[in-house]
């Protein structure tokens, strides 16, 4: 099988990886040029390297930018899978250029993050025509620990920002109670050994706490992408008539850490007003 990976950053770098040790040909493209054997700089001649082009963009707009990039090359041999986290119109955007051109698209955003991505264990969720979805799942093993079939484009969209929703907002509560608690003079040890007792310890929180206990914010999944994640979600409820009142308060307070120079770090971030 020949792939070309979109995106160089945390995670797609990994998953080429990952591609190259399971015996795949694989090429890598980035915005930003890469000193890599098999990097190739333009996107239209990466994509034309291979019949499967698999997409760890940042956000929407990275994505539409590439996607005309590549269009003149797009035929019926391709599939295209979208793991970056975007917004639905774009996700049913990409679904509707690529149904015009021929070629085979998956909706297949993920969860893990850098360990799971290098360790070749992301779960993924899997929308579109049924064929596509089958041989998507052939594809992605190498990087897959799970797959989840969600059924029409779109879907898996909706529940990789749905999912973001409650990280973001567990991670900023975490962060309150942490910030509560020392406040207090409970100190970080004793925080540590109630919370990940406590009914409210997901996999999620013990695997975060360390770094928010030491300031460690080394980026795993940097705050500015979960920033973007919300203002996604945000948008879609809006839409749809919802009111989203924790994720509208967790996005403001991730646009201000952006703004106050954090948005490279992991999102974590957010329990650095409480360390100081
Ligand atoms: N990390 C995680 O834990 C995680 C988990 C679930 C989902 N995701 C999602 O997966 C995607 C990739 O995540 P990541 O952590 O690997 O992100 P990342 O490290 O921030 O990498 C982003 C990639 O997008 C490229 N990019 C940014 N803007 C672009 C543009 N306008 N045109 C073309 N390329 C552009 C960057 O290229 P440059 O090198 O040129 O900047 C880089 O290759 C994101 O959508 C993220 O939300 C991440």
């Amino acid at each position: 099988m020949n792939i070309t990976v979109f995106g160089m950053g945390i995670i797609g770098s990994r998953c080429a990886d990952n591609w190259q040790q399971a015996g795949e040909t694989v090429t890598r493209w980035n915005r930003t040029p890469k000193e890599l054997s098999d990097f190739v700089a333009d996107a239209a001649e990466a994509a034309r390297t291979s019949d499967v082009l698999s997409f760890y963009l940042k956000d929407a707009q990275a994505l539409r930018s590439v996607f005309e990039q590549i269009r003149p090359v797009l035929g019926t041999r391709h599939l295209l899978m979208n793991h970056s986290t975007i917004d639905l119109p774009t996700t049913l955007w990409l679904a509707e250029q690529c149904a015009a051109i021929g070629c085979a698209f998956v909706d297949a955003p993920f969860t893990g993050s850098k360990i799971a991505a290098t360790d070749g264990k992301l779960m993924y969720y899997l929308a579109g025509a049924d064929a596509a979805v089958a041989r998507a799942e052939k594809i992605l093993t190498p990087t897959a620990s799970a797959m989840i079939p969600m059924g029409a484009c779109g879907n898996a969209t909706v529940i990789k920002l749905a999912t973001n929703l409650i990280a973001a907002c567990q991670i900023q509560a975490l962060s309150e109670a942490l910030g509560l608690s020392l406040a207090h003079g409970i100190s970080k040890e004793a925080f540590e050994q109630v919370i990940t007792q406590h009914g409210t310890a997901s996999a999620l929180a013990k695997m975060k706490l360390p770094g928010m206990l030491t300031g460690d914010f080394d980026t795993h999944f940097s705050l500015d992408n979960m920033r973007k994640d919300s203002v996604y979600a945000l948008e879609f409820a809006q839409q749809m008539g919802l009111s989203l009142p924790a994720m509208s308060t967790v996005s403001r307070r991730m646009t201000e850490l952006c703004q106050e120079g954090l948005a490279a770090q992991d999102y974590t971030a957010l329990a650095s007003p409480y360390l100081s």
